[in-house]
């Protein structure tokens, strides 16, 4: 049995009411979303070396988005000094607006009205395990999360000034480039993510200690970001923002723990000046005992959000999945299943029966879904976690 922590008050089951997936959702910023469901990020490993959209990220996406509301575009580095690993989207210098144009009108070909955002982010110290970068600073050199064999440097605040600028020249690039919006990724280790999570940040200073000084990190860059979005921007601009549900190397007791300060993160960001709260979990519906009764996760984390909509994302397999995620949550987005079916927001949306059949691993398969070669060889590795089989 479960206990939430008794310092903040939970409206246990809050419903958004019988939400139909069709029905289209104006984001604070005024962005329409013609209808709920989002292609969540997928870092398909095949930009060329500099980070340049290939020939390879084209046809993936132009298979794969037409049918919905928006897709946001995986992980982009905003400097060269915060790649954390190979084959990724780049967004830090303006020879990358060219490839990232292209990309959005090969979505939008057509007149396909799905809006795409691009996540931003930055490795962090994640970046100290990338062999062709190897950067040297760290949030707090105390953390055991950090490559034992390699020196650090803690993030001085000018240092710090100097990442906020680089995700201000990403934005910027990114308006330039047609994008409707950027997420900050603020999940899976990065930067963002460093300052969050107490298995990283030991700080004394500004920037560590309790959940509100951890926040100052994100914080100060989502005021940053708006602004320049009110300076850039000549339409409605959406900016959004990752979080992980909870930290998955933890212990089952733990991870309990890190979900519930998850929960007192989504309440604090909701002063702020964002268009949505994107979800990352493994399996967003599964239940959590409660005081004796039984919610999903995804119900809990909407209960906290009174004024930021948030995107319900992990484990949604079926119109039946993301309809009873809805009832919580007034947006949705999926990763996996895109993969072996591309037009699978167009079945969801109109209750097709969704079926993932076992096929073999053909080279021929692969062109035909039009799958990069790296994403391909993952696929090969786990073939059972993205065939559902
Ligand atoms: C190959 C692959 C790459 C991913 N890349 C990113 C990424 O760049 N940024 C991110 O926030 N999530 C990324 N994710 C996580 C997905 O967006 C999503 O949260 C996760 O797959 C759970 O959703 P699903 O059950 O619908 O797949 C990735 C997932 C996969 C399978």
């Amino acid at each position: 049995m479960f206990f939430l922590c008794h310092f903040f008050v939970v409206d246990k089951g809050k419903e958004v009411g019988n939400v139909t997936l069709n029905e289209s959702f104006e984001l604070g910023c005024g962005l329409v979303l013609k209808n709920r469901v989002l292609f969540a990020p997928i870092s398909t490993l095949s930009c060329l070396p500099g980070g340049e959209i290939s020939e390879q990220d084209l046809a993936f996406y132009e298979k794969r988005s037409k049918g919905v509301g928006a897709i946001v575009l995986a992980s982009a580095y905003v400097t060269q000094k915060g790649k954390a690993y190979e084959g990724g989207i780049g967004i830090s210098h303006n020879r990358h607006i060219a490839g990232l144009s292209k990309l959005i009108s090969k979505i939008k070909k057509g007149g396909s009205d799905s809006k795409v955002f691009i996540q931003l982010y930055h490795g962090g110290a994640m970046t100290s395990y990338n062999s062709t970068i190897r950067s040297s600073f760290c949030v707090s050199s105390e953390s055991n999360q950090l490559d034992s064999t390699h020196q650090y440097q803690e993030l001085t605040e000018q240092m710090i000034e100097s990442i906020y600028q680089d995700y201000e020249e990403a934005l910027i690039r990114a308006i330039r480039a047609g994008f409707d919006g950027v997420e900050i990724h603020a999940a899976s280790n990065y930067l963002p993510y460093q300052f969050l999570s107490p298995s990283w940040n030991y700080r004394t200073d500004a920037y560590g200690g309790c959940l509100k000084k951890r926040l100052k990190f994100i914080e100060e860059l989502v005021l940053r970001l708006n602004s320049c979005i009110n300076e850039y921007a000549t339409s409605p601009f959406a900016l959004g923002i990752r979080l992980s549900e909870t930290d998955s190397s933890l212990e089952e007791q733990e991870k309990w723990k890190s979900f519930q300060t998850t929960l007192l993160t989504v309440q604090e960001l909701n002063s702020l000046p964002l268009d949505y709260i994107h979800m990352a979990s493994s399996d967003s519906l599964e239940e959590v005992e409660v005081d004796g009764q039984k919610y999903s996760k995804a119900s809990l984390l909407n209960t906290m959000s009174d004024s930021i909509p948030l995107i319900t994302c992990g484990g949604l397999l079926c119109h039946e999945d993301v309809a009873k995620a809805l009832k919580t949550s007034p947006l949705v987005s999926a990763c996996r299943p895109f993969i072996f079916l591309p037009d699978w927001a167009e079945k969801v949306l109109v209750g097709t029966e969704i079926v993932f059949e076992e096929r073999q691993l053909t080279g021929a398969l692969r062109q035909e879904l039009a799958i990069p070669r790296a994403l391909w060889s993952s696929v090969k590795e786990s073939k059972e976690w993205y065939m559902y089989q």
